[in-house]
């Protein structure tokens, strides 16, 4: 694909001068400007860096045709080109588009967008990041003598648009090169054109390259696609997925791709597919090309399959096991828990189809997500092609090193406001009631008979001990023995979580403070090795003494302010709920691990522990953020004067009978 600039660049010199003209006879109106549909104007001789534009190309209304405006659908084409005029060969390019049409992006060749799973994309209003594919890399003029076609990348994007009147252009609010060490500035806009110059920052420093591609990342996770061994028409790849954050984890991992090549996996060894159907080859152009395969013992041909790890049984067997790092059911543990187990491995022989066929014709699949239950959420960036790992020999002399290798950074999110899995309530010892989880902590799907935005009712203590939907009656109770106030018609919302954990002060002298941690399960899934942390406000967690009946650990380096509890040998499973005793009577009962954490004040003399330095500022279960209270508990020697006897021991009474098991 040679693009004729030169032939172009005559026109574009002659159209600007041209313009120019026109324009200073118009009295430089800004809006009558730039009617044709633009192409590279000198600016780009004068950008020493990436020189990137987006040139709009035009729009068509689609079905159905409708009178409202904001909602009458159009189909459009625009043009990125990303152009490297520096001397810094550019690397795995990424530049976002700032589309703020509700866009959905239906294809973009040569690129692909980083925060989707595959095209169509919806962008909505927040704009995507493309990253260059299956060209990712950009090289200088110099180490090409010119040749365009690998300093620059041009995209072709379509896709479908929404509202704007017929005489607007879409046009994306920004475009920017979002690779680290570059500076944008604010892109030049025209009416169906933008451009920007963005040049290495002077600031930054770039690191001691010593790699022939790029070099490796640390995030999160890190997934490693080696290709073992090459043929004409297939490949052996591995598949290494670790987890760097100690406050990582998967259970049940579920990990998924997009082949972009039309590629199958023809086995696997280490993991399982979800699916079997070899008719999709079949019917497809895998089946037109290898005409006399026997697809039934192909294991996969999805073009997006969804692979899992196989379970512990298959650790040892011939055919599916016996890799190292494999077959632990999904789990992969944080670093700090076990570090063999904080690796997943497995392998795959991957069979191509023209015009791959050569042995160095190799393609990572694109678009990686990986998910597990009651985890974190991970974002991936595409793969980017790093050095190739070397192993150790079989033999024991030396390393050998794979044929390519590519690496998939993973990120976690941090979970938005009514979504997490898991909640915390605070209580304390100077406090009677109880701030419990966030109404709708973990989302509400039925809102019908109570409301999601109000904030919980106070509670007694031992309310915690019973499923949220039961503690209505004793939340009533208590706010009329308490004088809380009226009671709303429509009660708040539970918090829907599967997981809740309470953080109880419990003690606070001159020299040292302890807290009672108790965790909750409220499904019927049981925790194998379960971990939880704590993250402290300021350096408090200096003062960290001891963690009873967990094993605590405080954590070093950048997270030095966080402590890690795993429950010891024996204690290691948070169970799920279970049925109370009389199932029609009693609440049902939830799987609990207690413990007691204390600190000393030596080193942290100024910390209030009323006024709020008592409490965790960030809490975490399995590697999930969970959700925390807005307010500490107040002390309550006020109301002391207030409590009635009579409603005092209805209450006892009351809880006598809903409880069958104490906190203890
Ligand atoms: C027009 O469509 C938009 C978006 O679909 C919608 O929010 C708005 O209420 C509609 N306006 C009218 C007048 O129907
Ligand atoms: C756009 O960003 C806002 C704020 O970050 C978020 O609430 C919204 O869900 C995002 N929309 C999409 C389509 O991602
Ligand atoms: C980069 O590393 C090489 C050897 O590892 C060293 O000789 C060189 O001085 C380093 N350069 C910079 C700028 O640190
Ligand atoms: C393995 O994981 C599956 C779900 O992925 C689960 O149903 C099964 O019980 C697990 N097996 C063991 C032994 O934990
Ligand atoms: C506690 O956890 C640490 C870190 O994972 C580990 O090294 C240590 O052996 C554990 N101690 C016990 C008693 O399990
Ligand atoms: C880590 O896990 C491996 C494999 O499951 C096990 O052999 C090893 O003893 C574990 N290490 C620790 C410190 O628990
Ligand atoms: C295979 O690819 C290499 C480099 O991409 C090329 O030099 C070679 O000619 C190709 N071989 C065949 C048989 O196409
Ligand atoms: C993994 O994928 C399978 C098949 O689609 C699905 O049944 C399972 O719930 C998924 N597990 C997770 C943790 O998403
Ligand atoms: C993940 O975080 C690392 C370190 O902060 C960063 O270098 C990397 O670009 C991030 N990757 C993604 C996909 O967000
Ligand atoms: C703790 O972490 C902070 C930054 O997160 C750092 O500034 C400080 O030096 C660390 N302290 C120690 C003792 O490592
Ligand atoms: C729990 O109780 C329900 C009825 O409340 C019953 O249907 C269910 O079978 C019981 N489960 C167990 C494990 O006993
Ligand atoms: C607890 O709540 C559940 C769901 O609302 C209900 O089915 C059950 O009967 C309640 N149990 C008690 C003892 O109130």
């Amino acid at each position: 694909m040679q693009i004729p600039w030169r032939n172009i660049s005559w026109v574009i010199i002659l159209v600007v001068i041209f313009a120019h003209y026109f324009q200073s006879c118009n009295g430089q109106d800004y809006g009558e400007e730039e009617t044709k549909p633009a192409a590279p104007p000198p600016e780009q001789d004068n950008c020493n860096g990436i020189f990137i534009t987006y040139s709009f190309e035009g729009r068509q209304k689609v079905y159905p045709l409708v009178k409202n405006v904001s909602a009458q659908a159009w189909s459009f084409k625009s043009m990125l080109t990303v152009m490297n005029t520096g001397i810094n060969e550019l690397k795995s390019w990424k530049v976002f588009v700032g589309f703020q049409n509700k866009e959905l992006l239906i294809s973009a060749d040569g690129a692909v967008a980083m925060d989707g799973d595959g095209f169509p994309v919806k962008v909505g209003k927040n704009g995507t990041t493309l990253a260059g594919y299956p060209q990712s890399d950009l090289k200088t003029a110099i180490d090409t003598a010119g040749d365009f076609t690998q300093m620059a990348a041009q995209i072709s994007i379509k896709g479908t648009q929404f509202g704007l009147s017929e005489k607007t252009n879409p046009m994306p609010s920004t475009i920017k090169l979002v690779n680290e060490g570059y500076k944008c500035p604010a892109p030049k806009r025209y009416k169906t054109y933008q451009q920007v110059c963005c040049s290495r920052d002077p600031k930054y420093k770039p690191k001691n390259v010593t790699t022939k591609f790029m070099p490796r990342s640390y995030g999160d996770l890190s997934i490693t696609y080696d290709v073992l061994s090459a043929f004409t028409n297939r490949y052996q790849a591995q598949v290494t997925i670790d987890n760097l954050n100690p406050l990582g984890r998967l259970d049940h991992w579920n990990l998924t791709w997009e082949w972009m090549r039309n590629e199958f996996i023809y086995s696997i060894k280490g993991a399982h597919t979800h699916k079997k159907d070899p008719s999709e080859c079949i019917y497809g152009p895998q089946g037109q090309y290898y005409k006399d395969f026997d697809f039934t013992t192909v294991i996969n041909c999805q073009k997006k399959p969804i692979i899992s790890d196989l379970p512990r049984e298959k650790a040892n067997d011939d055919k599916m096991g016996k890799l190292p790092y494999c077959c632990r059911n999904g789990t992969l543990l944080s670093p700090v828990m076990n570090e063999t187990e904080a690796r997943s491995i497995f392998q795959m022989e991957v069979f191509k189809l023209p015009p791959d066929m050569n042995r160095t014709a190799l393609n990572p699949p694109q678009n990686w997500k990986i998910n597990g239950i009651m985890n974190p959420a991970y974002t991936c960036g595409p793969p980017v092609r790093v050095d190739p790992t070397g192993f150790p020999d079989p033999q024991g002399i030396g390393i050998t090193t794979a044929v390519a290798t590519w690496q998939i950074t993973c990120n976690i999110t941090t979970p938005k406001p009514k979504q997490a899995k898991c909640c915390v309530s605070f209580s304390a010892y100077y406090a009677e009631s109880v701030i419990p989880c966030n109404t709708c902590a973990c989302g509400c799907e039925q809102t019908a008979k109570c409301d999601a935005n109000r904030k919980p009712l106070l509670l007694p203590s031992q309310a915690l001990l019973i499923p949220p939907e039961n503690r209505t009656k004793l939340a009533k109770a208590w706010s009329h023995l308490k004088h809380l106030g009226a009671l709303p018609s429509k009660l708040p919302c539970p918090d829907n979580c599967g997981v809740s954990l309470n953080w109880h002060l419990d003690s606070n002298t001159e020299t040292g403070w302890t807290a009672r941690i108790t965790l909750f399960n409220w499904g019927d899934y049981a925790y194998e090795n379960w971990f939880s942390a704590i993250q402290m406000k300021k350096d408090f967690a200096k003062g960290y003494e001891n963690v009873y009946s967990f094993n605590g650990t405080k954590l070093t380096n950048q997270r030095n302010n966080t402590i890690f509890m795993q429950g010891l040998p024996g204690l290691n499973f948070l169970v799920g709920e279970v049925n109370g005793s009389d199932p029609n009577n009693d609440p049902r009962i939830p799987g609990k691990q207690q413990s007691i954490i204390s600190f000393v004040k030596k080193h942290t003399p100024r910390i209030n522990i009323q006024g709020g330095d008592g409490f965790p500022s960030k809490v975490f279960f399995n590697g999930e953020e969970c959700a925390l209270p807005p307010e500490f508990p107040k002390s309550t020697a006020a109301f002391k004067s207030q409590f009635g006897l009579l409603p005092a021991v209805l209450l006892a009474l009351f809880t006598f009978l809903l409880l069958t098991d104490g906190l203890h």
